[in-house]
């Protein structure tokens, strides 16, 4: 049986999937709420979304996402507070982004409405899988890809825009020890690294996989074209802190305009912490390493939120950051989720 919600059908699952889940132990991203977000792109325009059942999708072996990789994501939460109210993060940055991902990937952009009341309805059927422990989410995963069919490398004439939803636990456990890269390239001038596109994050598996082998858990990626500035920290945004400056590098074509970045720029210039936007090289990493005027390192992103980085490798020597008892990342992890989760004042206007 279906209703309208918001303009919005829903056609509710005949049964719930959520007793079979241990919210005490969740990991990132592996399980999945009862319905999804199905709206499809045909005869030339976005069809209204519909709230579905969780469920498989058919695809014919010549649909365009499988040949020319022709597809774009997003990455938000959603918490509840004390009060069981609900909330998102910055969550028109997100429509935004996925539009400018989609553009660049020739996938036509979709109605901002249809994302956030589409959205909205999907979080009302769902409420009950948006986790309350200290540190879980409902993690978010919007994403559009080329459903067409037919071997012609053109833009398809026909995509789905699909959001599910997983209730996630943390996405790192502890501190993670990162190889700077010299030979491979997450992105390069004038290419898609700005964009969330999936093959963005599939081109970085195999240099991954080999910084793994050597005992690392993530890539520092540096610039293309000389690998002597540091760019990106796995699939997130790269702070560095010397002495009491935090320091990150310009968003670019090269660099994706990551909202956790943004809001950590600001909240740290809030506090008082000088914060310097742009290019970092590695040359000044590692003599700051060496010299003991490193103090910390960090990924930023939506999953992770703020990853801490307990050392590098760098031409087979490694550097160990200090054990600092105060950290820049843990209280700029505190002030974000504490605004996320409806913990404290949101002077920025972030929360929704
Ligand atoms: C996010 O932080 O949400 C991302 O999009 C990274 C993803 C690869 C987990």
């Amino acid at each position: 049986m279906s209703t309208i919600i918001n303009d919005i059908e829903i056609i509710k699952a005949e049964t719930s999937k959520i007793k079979d889940i241990d919210f005490d132990n969740l990991k990132f991203g592996s399980v999945f709420s009862d319905h999804m977000l199905e709206c499809d792109f045909k005869d030339g325009k976005w069809q209204k979304p519909k709230i579905v059942p969780y469920h498989p999708i058919t695809l014919d072996p010549s649909a365009k996402i499988f040949h020319y990789g022709q597809s774009v994501f997003e990455g938000m939460k959603a918490y509840k507070d004390t009060n069981n109210d609900v909330f998102l993060f910055r969550p028109t940055d997100n429509i935004k982004r996925l539009n400018i991902s989609a553009k660049r990937m020739a996938i036509p952009e979709l109605p901002e409405n249809y994302f956030m009341d589409g959205l909205k309805a999907l979080l009302k059927v769902d409420e009950a899988w948006i986790p309350t422990n200290e540190g879980s989410s409902l993690y978010i995963r919007p994403f559009i890809f080329a459903s067409g069919n037919g071997f012609h490398a053109s833009p398809a004439n026909e995509y789905k825009f699909i959001i599910c939803t997983a209730p996630s636990g943390s996405y790192f456990s502890g501190k993670v020890k990162v190889l700077i890269e010299e030979t491979y390239s997450r992105s390069a001038n004038g290419g898609v690294g700005f964009a969330k596109a999936g093959g963005n994050y599939a081109g970085q598996f195999y240099p991954t996989q080999l910084a793994i082998d050597k005992g690392y858990q993530q890539v520092i990626w540096t610039d293309d074209n000389t690998h002597e500035y540091i760019e990106e920290a796995g699939a997130m945004n790269i702070f560095v802190r010397i002495n009491d400056t935090l320091i990150t590098g310009p968003t670019s074509d090269r660099i994706l305009d990551g909202i956790t970045r943004k809001s950590i720029i600001a909240i740290a210039e809030s506090k008082g912490i000088p914060v310097e936007v742009r290019k970092i090289t590695v040359k000044e990493v590692v003599d700051a390493a060496k010299n003991g005027e490193l103090k910390e390192m960090f990924g930023a992103g939506t999953a992770a939120v703020i990853s801490p980085i307990a050392g590098f490798g760098y031409k087979n020597e490694d550097f160990d950051l200090p054990e600092l008892k105060e950290t820049y990342a843990s209280l700029l992890k505190k002030q974000i989720t504490d605004i996320q989760t409806n913990k404290s004042e949101d002077s920025f206007g972030w929360r929704y």
